[in-house]
């Protein structure tokens, strides 16, 4: 059980991305931008986690330029981060900066036809914030044009780079727990937008695709509509491993806790990922053990460590940790736990036939 990584030295240089690749964020807002102003005052919050000031933290990237369809944003864009590189149309950026890697940053309707564009000019690496999109016909041709260009397409559900839970999938692996056997994740937020975050990060540690799902909605009038909506549901994946979604929880975001149980113990993250604890067996005299999970060589932005990430990605031609493939999991799963409620709460198998189907907010 002894993990053996070198010396730490030699752990910073291994992790650093080989070249330095040039950055842009496409959607100047909140999560591009700001969102860091809304958590002064939290020590526990991981800074930086807008997209901006986390590729300036980043090894392996620079800032070159940004776009937004509004100029303020990007006057204030240039105020805080010191970009003179600004466009109010992406495919001009792209044309005069080659950004090897865009943050897509904007709200989810037009992420398709960015993601597609993107792709079309030849950018390495898009890193598009989550929900990846409204429809599953929009999910699905966002991974087809990535795929015939070459692109990276990478889902910043950036909890799949937090090291806390690197360390619990190396900790199951290391066979603290035994094998995983099912995940019950408690949370009241919609199925799109946040619970994209849960669904992305358990499709991680599953490591199989989902294959089908019974849902339930807690009312028939919200199930009828097209809205962002909470839900609960059972997700079976193809290698059997169970996910238990409940939904009936406080609705504050503490509420949200994740529990990955195995064989023989369990670990879960509680608090909106603040607060992790592994129940096991005590590997000598068998005793049950709570401790708390062991903190990661380096904590610090699971944002930063994504950016991070995205780079290395491109070095080794493919996405691992969160692929365009997890987000349209996670937008499917959604869908799905309603279509089941839809239609009175039976069993539906995955992929949905009807890519019309859509879910969230524009
Ligand atoms: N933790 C997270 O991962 C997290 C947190 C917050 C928000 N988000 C996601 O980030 C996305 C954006 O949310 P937000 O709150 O930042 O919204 P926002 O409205 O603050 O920002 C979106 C920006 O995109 C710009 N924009 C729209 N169309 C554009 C185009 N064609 N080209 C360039 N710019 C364009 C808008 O002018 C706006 O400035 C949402 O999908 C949201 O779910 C993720």
């Amino acid at each position: 059980m002894a993990e053996r990584r070198g010396d730490a030295f030699q752990v910073v240089r291994d992790s650093a991305p080989a070249e330095t690749y040039r950055g842009a964020v496409v959607g100047c807002g909140r999560m591009g931008s700001t969102i860091d102003d809304e958590h002064i005052d939290m020590p526990n919050y991981p800074w930086p986690w807008a997209h901006a000031p986390a590729i300036i933290e980043a090894r392996g990237i620079d800032l070159v330029c940004a776009s937004d369809s509004d100029p303020e944003k990007l006057a204030d864009f240039r105020r805080r981060w010191g970009t003179e590189a600004l466009y109010t149309d992406y495919r001009e950026m792209v044309e005069k900066e080659r950004p090897d890697i865009v943050c897509l940053t904007t709200r989810p309707e037009p992420r398709a036809e960015i993601t597609i564009g993107l792709a079309e000019m030849g950018v390495k690496a898009i890193y598009a914030t989550k929900p990846m999109c409204r429809t599953l016909a929009e999910a699905d041709a966002m991974i087809d044009a990535c795929a015939k260009s070459g692109t990276i397409l990478s889902i910043a559900c950036h909890l799949n780079w937090y090291s806390y839970y690197t360390k619990a999938r190396q900790l199951i692996a290391d066979g603290v727990i035994g094998p995983l056997k099912s995940v019950v994740c408690h949370s009241a937020s919609p199925l799109s937008n946040i619970q994209s975050h849960s669904l992305a990060l358990i499709r991680m540690f599953v490591g199989a695709p989902a294959k089908w799902v019974i849902g339930i909605i807690d009312s028939d009038e919200r199930a009828a509509s097209d809205d962002d909506i909470p839900g609960s549901g059972i997700v079976v994946y193809e290698n059997g491993i169970q996910t238990i979604l409940n939904a009936r929880v406080e609705t504050i975001r503490s509420g949200w806790a994740i529990e990955f149980i195995g064989e023989t113990g369990r670990i879960i993250s509680r608090h909106a990922h603040s607060q992790f604890e592994i129940q096991s067996p005590h590997p000598v005299t068998g005793a049950p053990t709570r401790t708390q999970i062991p903190g990661p060589w380096h904590p610090r932005s699971s944002m930063v460590d994504a950016i991070e990430g995205v780079c290395r990605s491109i070095e080794k031609g493919r996405e691992e940790i969160c692929p365009g493939e997890f987000g349209r999991e996670a937008l499917e799963i959604g869908i799905t736990i309603r279509e089941s409620h839809r239609r009175g709460n039976v069993r539906v198998d995955l992929p949905l036939e009807d890519r019309s189907l859509k879910m969230g907010n524009p």
